[in-house]
């Protein structure tokens, strides 16, 4: 059966099959949030973000929210159904008998909180106290899904205490400098302790029957496996990328393409023993071409490397951000086409073209690929 647009379905099982219908972020009220053992642990040493706090400047957000807007009409014009978030207010304190913050962080990136996999959408546990209430922003749809499509199953994960004692307290001193942060990386020893079940959303990648999810600083162990209790049809593994001085969120890293190709950001390569199951089963990891870009934009969280935070609409077209030039040519000479899309002053609200956005419904079924 094909997909309709008047039917609402929750269906997507992999990165790359033909996206018929999506979520995309709003930038409105986003925070940069006080500080907090995880985010801090987070915002790179040098970066102009460190010691300030509050609602970001109304300018940004509506150049934020404009670049958005137009990435939904564009995905609109192609024939996708896009739906928006629906924004809480992000300045009220965040409080629950463990912890409290004195903001929130945003309805974006929704890559972050919503794990879509086949009929089912799962907001994650979050590894942030600012974000432990993100959820809400996209509740109003996920009730809309609920209502609308008798197979939806909405799911939340166990929401974490966030105290203390989630967090190592030697990755809080500002200045650990990057030799030590990849010293510690190498090690696995992460901000993030192994407490209770933490994990964020975009730390995982689907691959079908596989879920590739990378342990790092808004991952631990324990929310691996309670991954891997959850999904029990799905065979979950677990990567790791030494190279990251700053491991969150995979989507930076590690981008397939379609089935057999994957990106991999040069400088946090897989190391050799967790490539066997790619490279066994004849997938391709090549490496990213370089980031147009020196630096992040103002106020950004992540690295330059949102280059490779590609959006593929289907196996064969993959969207890119405007100035990306390099990667844009890469994309052509691996036989994509190239859908251009500006996002750059969006970055600092936390991420590329598939940060921003989160999987409704993809074409096909959930397959083995590495049988
Ligand atoms: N850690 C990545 C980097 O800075 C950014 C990943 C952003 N992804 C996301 N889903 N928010 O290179």
């Amino acid at each position: 059966m094909s997909w309709s647009a008047d039917k609402t379905e929750v269906k997507s099982w992999n990165e790359w099959d033909t996206l018929r219908h999506v979520i995309v972020g709003r930038a409105d009220d986003c925070h940069i949030p006080p500080e907090e053992p995880a985010l801090d642990a987070k915002v790179p040493e040098d970066s102009d973000m460190r010691g300030q706090w509050g609602r970001r400047p109304q300018e940004t957000i509506d150049r934020a929210n404009e670049l958005l807007d137009n990435f939904a009409g564009m995905l609109e014009k192609r024939g996708l159904r896009v739906d928006r978030p629906t924004s809480i207010d992000h300045s009220v304190p965040a409080t629950t008998p463990d912890f409290h913050t004195e903001s929130q962080f945003g309805c974006m990136p929704p890559r972050d909180v919503l794990l879509t996999v086949g009929h089912e959408m799962l907001e994650a546990t979050m590894s942030y106290r600012c974000r432990w209430f993100e959820y809400l922003n996209y509740r109003p749809l996920m009730q809309q899904y609920f209502n609308e499509d008798p197979k939806f199953r909405h799911e939340s994960a166990p929401k974490p205490r966030l105290t203390d004692a989630d967090y190592h307290p030697d990755y809080l001193s500002e200045k650990i400098g990057d030799a030590k942060r990849l010293e510690w990386a190498e090690q696995k020893f992460f901000v993030t302790t192994e407490e209770e079940p933490l994990f964020d959303a975009a730390d995982v990648l689907r691959f079908g029957k596989d879920l590739v999810v990378q342990h790092g600083f808004t991952t631990n162990l324990k929310g691996i496996e309670w991954l891997r209790r959850h999904f029990p049809d799905h065979r979950v593994h677990t990567v790791n990328f030494p190279g990251d001085p700053y491991p969150i969120h995979i989507d930076a890293t590690f981008t397939p393409l379609r089935p057999g190709l994957i990106l991999n950001n040069p400088q946090r390569r897989l190391p050799e023993d967790q490539r066997k199951m790619f490279e066994g089963n004849d997938w391709e990891i090549v490496d990213s071409a370089q980031p147009a870009h020196n630096t992040p934009p103002p106020l950004c969280y992540s690295s330059t490397w949102l280059s490779m935070n590609v959006l593929v609409l289907d196996p064969k077209t993959v969207c890119v951000e405007k100035s990306e030039v390099y990667q844009a040519e890469q994309m052509d000479k691996l036989g994509m086409e190239v859908v251009e899309v500006e996002l750059r002053d969006a970055y600092a609200f936390g991420g590329g073209l598939h940060c921003c956005t989160a999987d409704v419904y993809r074409d096909g079924e959930c397959e083995d690929y590495f049988p």
